[in-house]
């Protein structure tokens, strides 16, 4: 089938480097004479109609802003057929016959159901600062996420010195602590828990007490925020209750993790994975991601990218203790 008009969308939580997709699938769209519409509001605007042309010129200006020009939002309505029928029904009416969405595991899970009962191919593009998608090695979004993370963290640690106080910095991923691992290592952190590890009271208990010159005088410890043992206040509570008189504050990172200018590394990912993505399409592929594995583009069923999960890499943590010590 010769694709005549694509229809590019952002759902689910924002990630710095979207817009440098949306621009890239635009520009590729039209490079290969098809059109181009942009979906507002992801799922949401699909079922609302909310679609407008987008041109070479609406993407000027974009690739270095934070956020998304074409908005997003989690769509609880999507869950019903019936809305999706009036999704498709948009989708027509306004001439698109293949979709690019860029997101995270919501909205691929979101794509595949349509795609599967509606004649309309879609190629997804990982876009969460979670980086917790199978099949690329990195998320659009995810290494500016981590480097706002550690930007906070060595700020941090400058009034932890000097206060010799003990810091709990509780980072994001509800399911997945790569931006903890990755901030936790970067940032030199003395301990860092995730929610793919066991974490034990007692364990940080006993590194804190510490003895001789393993003792230090002041202490990180990133936790993500789906650790088992809760978030940074739940677990500082816990290890104050063991740790008479010890001196704690908590910083939640939150949403400034999601915004700002994204990272070199961001706009470029995000440019490869929007080309690519169109490209795919006018291959007549679809319900594929496409994703980067050792610097080169790669592809993965949506259902393997959602449903696998990226892996925590060993190696990775056993550096993260090595150099805690
Ligand atoms: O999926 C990305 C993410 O930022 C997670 O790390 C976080 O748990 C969640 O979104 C927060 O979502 P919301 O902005 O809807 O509260």
């Amino acid at each position: 089938m010769k694709i005549k008009r694509i229809g590019v969308f952002t759902s689910g939580g924002d990630s710095p480097g979207m817009n440098a997709c949306i621009r890239a699938v635009t520009r590729s769209s039209i490079y290969y004479n098809i059109s181009v519409s942009g979906i507002l509001k992801g799922f949401k605007g699909m079922i609302e109609g909310e679609i407008m042309d987008l041109n070479v010129r609406s993407v000027s200006n974009i690739i270095q802003r934070g956020g998304t020009i074409l908005k997003s939002a989690r769509c609880k309505d999507f869950y019903h057929k019936l809305e999706r029928q009036k999704a498709y029904d948009n989708l027509k009416k306004n001439g698109i016959d293949a979709l690019v969405a860029i997101g995270g595991d919501g909205t691929f899970r979101g794509a595949e159901i349509f795609t599967s009962e509606f004649d309309i191919p879609v190629i997804g593009i990982p876009g969460t600062i979670d980086n917790d998608l199978f099949g690329t090695d990195y998320t659009v979004g995810f290494d500016t996420a981590i480097n706002t993370a550690i930007d906070a963290i060595d700020k941090i640690r400058d009034t932890a010195a000097s206060h010799d106080r003990l810091f709990f910095i509780e980072v994001m991923g509800r399911d997945a602590g790569f931006i903890a691992l990755y901030s936790g290592i970067g940032g030199g952190a003395e301990s860092i828990l995730l929610p793919e590890t066991k974490t034990d009271i007692d364990d940080i208990v006993k590194m804190l007490k510490g003895s001789g010159e393993k003792k230090k005088s002041s202490n990180i410890i990133v936790v993500s925020e789906g650790d088992e043992e809760g978030g940074a206040l739940d677990i500082a509570k816990k290890v104050k209750a063991k740790c008479e008189g010890i001196n704690t504050r908590v910083t939640i990172l939150g949403h400034i993790q999601r915004g700002g200018s994204p990272t070199c590394f961001d706009r470029v990912l995000g440019t490869r994975l929007g080309v690519a993505a169109v490209e795919r399409l006018i291959a007549n592929k679809s319900r594929e991601m496409v994703g980067l594995l050792n610097n080169k583009i790669a592809f993965t069923s949506i259902t393997k990218a959602v449903k696998c999960h990226a892996t925590m890499d060993n190696e990775m943590i056993k550096c993260a203790q090595i150099t805690s010590i």
